[in-house]
């Protein structure tokens, strides 16, 4: 009963009480796309037990922030069931001042109406007994600050933020940011997203309905018998909508046991809800609440949930008479039907009184009420051309800022480092300051969409290839400084001969191989880089290359006309192939278009570089193709190209250079160490996450059509990547049906069903990827030939699967080092992934889950085995991968 008084005591600091179903289908859960809920903190996704709600991890919402649990002797099992699980694990922010979640709801057709839920839970995660206070913004609006109330349960008490909003269809994302205001670590344990019928809650948006502590806000179910406090939720509420249980103590409860359905409801109010209620005792005929909390300047709007749950006698009526805020104020008067809800709705700013009509045969009663407060959400986001922009320089360069989460310009407090806005009427960015922030690669297009950009700063970085003339486009330009970078070439034209500005180029190296380069190569081709951009735009992934208009322009007819030039970006010539490669001095490999050979430019970075062998036709197309895919689609765990060379008949691609080479290599005999069963599996989502972009992240699906252990390759961190596109396709229409002749595929990882009807699909790669799979766990490659014989993996794990030996299956070099529960899970992922029927193998997005699920085993229990910091370092190795290269 202790708790029983702390939450009154809570209730009573904003409401002060003066004496005066069967859910039907269910909309939260992960059925319905426009859900989001997710469990931050948590390691693996889950069913709850108690809602039946499917909750995710938050790892692909954020990427900042740790994990943590709550005390051990904390548990909020009696107060919330049915949130309690979500409570247990929460994500805090030491770093960075605004940490963001970025939510993507399916894309309605309108103005869509949504309720967005935070709850936030201390539990002393931390151990210090004292609970930090930070603000929530939704989006660029400051939405509410967490402050725990000064009282003795304090680390206990559960805070949920609910805001009802709308979103319309120009915004694709919905971001809630944890500001620190340097009074604690910010934290949160759940968030949720529940679409509404946008026939609920017609007055203005948006609302704030639950905030503790804050406001007086709140959601309350009258008359519950369950045991204090106790939240109604879905399934009983088909929206999710959370109810307080909470009693006034002064008032009379009253309940039937008839088993009704809200019939008529707009609100769609839980029957379990509406099933109890309030009246005033001994028969008095006011029931009055006032609001205390203090601000008379808010706005409110009240919402009294009534249904006649009392069979009254025959011929009586219970006719109740509410006013809002004063006596004097007009009153709304209402005969209640039997079982029938009616919903009274108004704005108010002190309270309502709801008494007994005059000709009333009864007292008055109340189900249950919500009181939500208006606020405002002034602040509008940046112009959404810049945003994209930026952020495709944050991804292209890996620039990692602490404070680059969130909108870039707003609010202004929290705008992100290195850069200034413009804030009149649409803000926009005017400056850039990228100094000394360990950038690579070329000048990217998206600098160029950056169009009010007066200011540019990118000195000191290892940037290379040209100074790119679309900079000349940028109409307000005044101040360029690249100066100490690997820049080579000179200022182009255009802006040497822009009006007011100043450009810094020193300390950068001249143009290394620069002696007679290409002078022998008369006959030059038009740059395949052009005839390829021209066909990408029309053919590949449209959806992603948010700069390949810009790519056009700086590829315009001009710089064909001009026999020697260079085309810009990425291109080098057959001599400056030559210098890198030492005279092709190295082999490393040899790929399915010819010779792999090693290379390190200027900058003392190594690359690989595939010469196309002049002899084949088919190579070039292949080559081709590659070249098309790899200029417009980025990911980081696809290898990435640096460069290409088309000079008469010389044509190579050069690539980051992958340190640890190939899977196939590092799974055999030969290999130096034995690959651990963590590292493996780390591979295994690496690599389902390249091909889920290929599959899923681009408006064309790409089909890859060659995957096998040695078009797996690793980077020095350890970071997996899918190489050789040259046999994949990008298709419109996944629905198309695609037939091919062409031979594609290797045996053993080539799908059996492709090879019968030559139908292209993704399901093919699932094909090969679950047999990749296959060999990570056991080392053996599909099709292994002994003498005269030939064996098939599938014909030697299908009998060990069935008794259950899968100490038999994992590879034996492991000496047995591996969760079994981790190993099963992703041998039954390979197996599905096989199944003979196309139709029957899983999407790559499942097959990621269930891999990060493998995974999440394995570091849980390296965790809770003190191998913590292992794999820590192992992690934070492949994130400064990622920084330095996704700069590709
Ligand atoms: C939990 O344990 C901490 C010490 O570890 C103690 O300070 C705190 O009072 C305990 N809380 C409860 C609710 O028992
Ligand atoms: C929303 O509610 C209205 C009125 O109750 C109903 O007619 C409509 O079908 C509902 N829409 C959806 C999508 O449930
Ligand atoms: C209601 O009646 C009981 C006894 O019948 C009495 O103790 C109580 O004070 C009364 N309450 C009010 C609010 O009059
Ligand atoms: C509701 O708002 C209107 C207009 O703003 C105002 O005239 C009216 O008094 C308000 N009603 C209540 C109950 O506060
Ligand atoms: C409702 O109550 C108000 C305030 O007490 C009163 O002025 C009004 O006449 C009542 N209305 C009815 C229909 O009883
Ligand atoms: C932004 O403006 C401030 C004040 O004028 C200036 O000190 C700072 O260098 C500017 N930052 C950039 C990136 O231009
Ligand atoms: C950019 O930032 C650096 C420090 O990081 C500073 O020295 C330089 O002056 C800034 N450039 C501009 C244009 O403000
Ligand atoms: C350009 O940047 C360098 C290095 O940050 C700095 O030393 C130099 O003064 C800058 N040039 C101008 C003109 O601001």
């Amino acid at each position: 009963m202790k708790s029983k008084s702390f939450w009154v005591l809570a209730l009573n600091v904003f409401v002060s009480f003066i004496t005066a179903s069967d859910s039907a289908q269910s909309v939260a859960d992960g059925g319905n796309p426009g859900v989001i809920s997710i469990d931050c903190g948590a390691s693996i996704d889950y069913v709850d037990e108690v809602t039946g709600i499917w909750y995710q991890t938050d790892e692909s919402f954020i990427e900042s922030g740790s994990n943590h649990r709550l005390a051990p002797n904390i548990s909020f099992d009696d107060h919330a069931p049915t949130i309690n699980r979500q409570l247990m694990t929460l994500r805090s922010f030491p770093e960075g001042e605004r940490n963001c979640y970025t939510l993507r709801p399916k894309q309605e057709k309108q103005t869509q109406k949504y309720l967005m839920r935070a709850i936030i839970a201390y539990g002393n995660y931390d151990l210090r007994n004292q609970a930090p206070e930070f603000d929530l913004y939704l989006g660029v609006n400051y939405w509410t600050t967490f402050r725990i109330l000064p009282n003795p349960n304090g680390p206990q008490t559960i805070f949920p933020f609910e805001i009802i909003m709308e979103k319309d269809r120009s915004t694709e994302t919905l971001q809630v940011c944890l500001v620190n205001t340097g009074r604690g670590t910010p934290f949160i344990n759940s968030l949720e997203l529940r679409p509404l019928n946008n026939s609920l809650y017609r007055v203005s948006l948006p609302l704030i309905v639950f905030d503790l502590g804050n406001s007086a806000s709140t959601r309350l179910d009258l008359g519950s018998e369950l045991p204090l406090p106790y939240w109604t939720r879905f399934k009983d509420d088909i929206y999710d909508r959370l109810w307080w249980n909470n009693d006034n103590p002064n008032w009379d409860v009253l309940q039937t046991s008839v088993e009704a359905k809200a019939e008529d409801s707009v609100y769609e109010l839980p029957w379990e809800v509406l099933r109890t209620a309030q009246r005033p005792p001994n028969n008095s005929n006011l029931l009055t609440l006032k609001m205390m909390s203090g601000d008379i300047s808010n706005q409110y709007y009240a919402f009294l949930h009534f249904a006649e749950i009392e069979k009254l006698p025959r011929g009586q009526k219970r006719i109740i008479n509410v006013t809002f805020d004063d006596e004097n104020s007009l009153s709304q008067q209402l005969t209640l039907e039997y079982l029938k809800p009616i919903t009274l709705i108004s704005n108010i700013t002190k309270g309502f009184t709801i008494k007994a009509a005059t000709d009333s045969d009864a007292p008055p009663i109340l189900n249950a009420f919500e009181i939500c407060q208006v606020i405002q959400l002034p602040n509008s986001p940046t112009a959404e051309q810049d945003i994209k922009a930026i952020k495709e320089i944050q991804h292209i360069y890996g620039v990692s800022k602490i404070s680059w989460q969130g909108d870039p310009c707003v609010p202004s407090q929290l705008a992100w480092d290195g850069l200034n806005c413009s804030y009149e009427n649409n803000i926009r960015i005017i400056s850039l300051n990228l100094s000394s922030s360990k950038l690579t690669g070329v000048i990217a297009p998206p600098f160029a969409s950056l169009e009010k950009l007066e200011s540019l700063d990118l000195s000191n970085n290892d940037l290379t290839g040209p100074l790119p003339e679309f900079l000349a486009t940028l109409p307000n330009l005044k101040y360029i400084n690249v100066t100490g970078n690997k820049l080579t070439g000179s200022i182009p034209k255009a802006l040497r001969e822009k009006a007011n500005l100043e450009i810094s180029m020193g300390n950068n190296p001249s143009p290394y191989c620069q002696a007679n380069s290409c002078k022998e190569h008369k006959k030059f081709k038009i740059p395949l880089i052009a005839s390829l951009s021209t066909l990408a735009i029309v053919t590949v992934v449209v959806s992603l290359v948010i700069w390949r208009f810009k790519m056009k322009t700086v590829l315009s007819a001009e710089s064909q006309k001009k026999k020697f030039l260079k085309p810009k970006n990425q291109a080098f010539s057959y001599s400056e192939v030559l210098c890198i490669t030492n005279n092709f001095e190295t082999t490393i490999g040899q790929g399915g278009f010819g010779k792999v050979y090693l290379g390190t430019l200027e900058d003392d970075t190594k690359v690989a570089v595939k010469l196309l062998s002049p002899s084949s036709k088919q190579g070039y197309k292949e080559f081709k193709s590659e070249a098309q895919l790899l200029t417009v689609i980025h990911h980081r765990n696809l290898v990435a190209l640096v460069g290409f060379c088309d000079e008469n008949d010389v044509k190579a691609l050069i690539y980051e250079y992958m340190d640890h080479g190939d899977l196939g290599g590092l799974l055999s005999d030969k290999a130096q160490n034995v690959l651990k069963w963590s590292d493996r599996l780390q591979v295994a989502v690496d690599a389902a996450k390249g091909l889920e972009y290929l599959h899923n992240g681009c408006m064309t699906p790409i089909i890859h059509r060659d995957l096998k252990p040695s078009n797996i390759l690793l980077n020095k961190f350890m970071v997996a990547k899918i190489a050789d596109f040259g046999l994949s396709r990008a298709f419109t229409n996944e629905r198309d049906s695609h037939l091919s002749t062409q031979p594609a595929g290797t045996p053993g990882y080539i799908d059996p069903e492709f090879q019968r009807s030559g139908k292209l699909d993704k399901r093919s790669d699932i094909y090969s990827f679950g047999m990749i799979l296959l060999q990570l766990i056991t080392s053996h490659p599909p099709i292994r030939r002994q003498l005269e014989n030939v064996y098939f993996i599938i014909d030697w794990i299908r009998p060990k699967i069935e008794c259950g030996d899968i100490q038999g299956i994992v590879d034996q070099r492991l000496n047995g080092e591996f969760q079994v529960s981790s190993a099963w899970k992703v041998v039954e992922t390979a197996m599905s992934c096989i199944e003979p029927q196309p139709i029957q193998r899983p999407d790559i997005s499942y097959v990621l889950n269930e891999l990060k699920e493998c995974l999440a085993i394995e570091i849980d229990h390296a965790n809770s085995n003190g191998l913590q910091s292992q794999l820590i370092n192992h992690h934070s190795g492949q994130l400064d991968s990622i920084t330095t290269l996704s700069a590709r």
